[in-house]
C-alpha cells in the first residue's frame, strides 16, 4: 500500500523551503518576471541549503531524499516561483539524474558533486529546430576524432543555456542508425567551439532563462561520452520520464497557489451583499477543481512512489501524472484569474503571472500530445504501429498440401466474395476431407454464398484455428479482427494487392477455384 501522508520530516522540509522562498525568492519576483533575469543568487542559496541535490545520496553530497519528497519540495517552490521550479528540476532530472545513472565512476566523482551541492548548475540540450516533439530527428553530429569528438550543430530553447555550467547533450554519432545512432554527452561550458545565442522572450516562466546552444567544431573529450554510443536516446528519454515528474510537480504547484489565492478572495470578496463562496456557479467549479487537483497529486505521488521503488519503466505513470496536473494548472489559473474579476488581470496582484506560467506545462518536456501518446502506447503497445507480416508466395497446390499436413483438423477454410457458390461447395468438400469447418466473410454472407453461422469477423466469429485458409477473401480490417489470432494464415486470391495477403503467411496468387479443385484432387 502507498501511503500519501506526509511524514513529520517532509512537513518540515516544506515547512523550511516555504520560509525560504516567502523571505529570498518572494521579493525578486516582480523584477525576475519584469526583465527575465535568471535567479542565480536564490538558486545558489538553494544550493547551499542541499535543495539542488535532494534525490542524490550523501556521498555525492546530495540529500538523499526520496523522489515522493522531492515532488512536494518542487512544488513547494513553484508555488512561489514556477521560474524556480524548472529551473531547480531541469537540473535535478535532465543534468544530474543521466549523470549519475548512466555516469561511469569516474563521471560521477567529477560530475554529480558539484551538481548535486550547487556548486555548479546543470542543463539539458536535446531540442533543436528540427527535433522538438519528434526527438529522435538530431541534426546535431558528434564525430569521433580519435582522441576527443567533435560536435557541431544547434540545440534550441534550452533551460538555463548560458548561466548552466555542466550540459547533458544529445548528438548523432551515426546518421544510418536512427535513434539508435544517438549518444549523450557531457559538455562544459568553456569548452572551445561551444557558445550561447540570445535569450528567447518568453510569456512566462521568465525567471528561466531559454536560449540556444551552438556547437561549432566543439571539441569534447573522448572521456565525456555519457553511457555507451548510441545509447542517447534512451539516456534522453528515461532523463525526461523523472523530468515530467518535477514539471508535474511545478504544475502542481502554481495550481495549488493559484487555488488557494482564490479560496481566500472568494471568502472576503462581497458581491450582491454577500461573498462569491455563497455564488454556487464559483463554489461548484471550486469543488471541481480541488478534486481534480488532489487526483492529479495522486497520480503524481504514484510516480514517485514507482521511481522510489525502482521500477524498470515508468514513462506510462509519470506521463499521466504530467498529463495531470499541467491540465489542472491550465485550468485552475485561467478560473482563478476569472475569479477575481478586473483585480485578476492586473499586475498588482501575481495570478496573470500564475496563468502565464502554467501554459509552458502543457508545453515543455513533451507536449499534453506526446503525453497522450506515451499514455496510448501503454494501452495498445508503444507506437500502436500496425505489424505487417512477411507473406511467402507459393507456387503450387502440392506446396500448400504440405502447408496443411499437421493441422490435425483444427482448420478453418473460409471464402469471400471472390467465390461463387460452387466454390462454396468445395469448401465443404474440403472439410470432409482435412476436418474443420467452413467460414466465410461479411461479403460472402450478404451476398448469400454461405449462412450467417458462418460469418467471420467484427460482425461475426472470432476463430483461431491452427490453419486459416482465405480464399477469394480481400482482407478488410473488420475481417481480419474475427482471425488475426489463427495460427498459420493462408491466402490464396485472385489479386496479387489484395490486403489478405500482408496478414498471411503464405499466399497463392491465382484462380482460387482452379487451386481449390487440385487440391480436392490431391488432398
Ligand atoms: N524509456 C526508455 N526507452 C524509451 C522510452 C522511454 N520512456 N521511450 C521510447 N523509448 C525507446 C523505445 O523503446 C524505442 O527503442 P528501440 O528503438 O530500441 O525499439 C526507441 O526509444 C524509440 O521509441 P519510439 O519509436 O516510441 O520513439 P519515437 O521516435 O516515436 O518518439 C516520443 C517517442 C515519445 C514522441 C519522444 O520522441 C518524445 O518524448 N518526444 C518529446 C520530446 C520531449 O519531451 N522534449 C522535451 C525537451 S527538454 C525540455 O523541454 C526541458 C525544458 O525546457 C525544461
Amino acid at each position: 500500500m502507498m501511503n500519501f501522508d506526509y511524514t513529520e520530516e517532509q512537513l518540515a522540509l516544506k515547512a523550511r523551503i516555504r520560509e525560504f522562498c516567502e523571505k529570498e525568492i518572494r521579493p525578486e519576483l516582480r523584477q525576475m518576471d519584469d526583465t527575465q533575469t535568471y535567479p542565480i543568487r536564490t538558486m545558489k542559496m538553494l544550493g547551499e541549503m542541499g535543495f539542488l541535490g535532494m534525490p542524490f545520496p550523501k556521498e555525492y553530497e546530495g540529500m538523499g531524499l526520496d523522489y515522493q519528497t522531492y515532488v512536494m519540495l518542487v512544488e513547494e517552490i513553484s508555488k512561489v516561483s514556477a521560474s524556480h521550479g524548472v529551473a531547480v528540476q531541469t537540473h535535478h532530472a535532465l543534468a544530474t539524474w543521466p549523470i549519475f545513472t548512466y555516469g561511469t565512476e569516474e563521471q560521477k566523482r567529477k560530475y554529480v558533486p558539484d551538481l548535486a551541492s550547487g556548486r555548479k548548475i546543470g542543463a539539458f540540450g536535446l531540442t533543436e529546430p528540427n527535433a522538438g516533439t519528434d526527438a529522435a530527428m538530431q541534426q546535431t553530429i558528434a564525430e569521433d576524432k580519435g582522441d576527443h569528438w567533435l560536435l557541431n550543430g544547434s540545440k534550441m530553447f534550452i533551460s538555463g543555456a548560458g548561466v548552466a555550467d555542466i550540459y547533458v547533450v544529445m548528438a548523432m554519432t551515426d546518421k544510418s542508425k536512427g535513434n539508435h545512432g544517438i549518444s549523450a554527452f557531457i559538455v562544459e561550458k568553456g569548452m572551445p567551439g561551444f557558445s550561447f545565442g540570445t535569450n528567447e522572450n518568453k510569456l512566462g516562466i521568465r525567471g528561466s532563462t531559454v536560449a540556444e546552444l551552438l556547437f561549432s567544431n566543439c571539441k569534447v573529450p573522448k572521456e565525456n561520452l555519457l553511457y555507451e554510443e548510441g545509447k542517447g536516446f534512451k539516456v534522453a528519454m528515461t532523463a525526461l520520464d523523472v523530468g515530467r515528474l518535477g514539471i508535474a510537480a511545478q504544475a502542481l504547484g502554481i495550481a495549488q497557489e493559484a487555488f488557494d489565492m482564490t479560496v481566500r478572495y472568494m471568502k472576503h470578496r462581497e458581491q450582491f451583499g454577500k461573498p462569491l463562496s455563497s455564488l454556487q456557479a464559483l463554489s461548484f467549479a471550486m469543488a471541481e477543481l480541488e478534486t481534480k487537483i488532489e487526483g492529479a497529486r495522486f497520480l503524481l505521488y504514484r510516480a514517485a512512489a514507482h521511481l522510489d521503488q525502482g521500477k524498470n519503466d515508468i514513462a506510462v505513470t509519470a506521463a499521466k501524472a504530467k498529463l495531470a496536473c499541467s491540465t489542472v494548472a491550465m485550468e485552475t489559473t485561467i478560473k482563478a484569474v476569472q475569479f477575481h474579476g478586473g483585480y485578476g488581470y492586473m499586475k498588482d496582484l501575481p495570478l496573470e503571472r500564475y496563468m502565464r506560467d502554467a501554459k509552458i506545462t502543457e508545453i515543455y518536456e513533451g507536449t499534453s500530445e506526446v503525453m497522450k501518446m506515451v499514455i496510448s502506447g501503454g494501452i495498445f503497445g508503444r507506437g500502436a504501429k500496425h505489424e505487417e507480416k512477411q507473406v511467402q508466395m507459393l507456387n503450387s497446390a502440392e506446396e500448400l498440401k504440405a502447408l496443411l499436413a499437421d493441422c490435425g483438423g483444427d482448420i478453418c477454410w473460409s471464402g469471400g466474395r471472390g467465390l461463387t457458390k460452387s466454390g462454396f461447395e468445395k469448401l465443404r468438400q474440403l472439410t470432409e476431407k482435412t476436418g474443420g469447418e467452413v467460414g466465410a466473410s461479411r461479403g460472402a454472407v450478404r451476398a448469400g454464398l454461405a449462412e450467417e453461422a458462418c460469418q467471420i469477423g467484427l460482425t461475426g466469429r472470432t476463430v483461431s484455428p491452427k490453419v486459416y485458409v482465405a480464399v477469394g477473401i480481400s482482407g478488410m480490417t473488420q475481417h481480419l479482427a474475427g482471425m488475426k489470432e489463427s495460427g498459420t494464415v493462408i491466402a490464396i486470391n485472385r489479386n496479387p494487392q489484395a490486403p489478405i495477403f500482408a496478414a498471411a503467411d503464405y499466399g497463392f496468387a491465382g484462380d482460387a477455384e482452379e487451386i481449390l479443385d487440385r487440391l480436392l484432387a490431391i488432398l
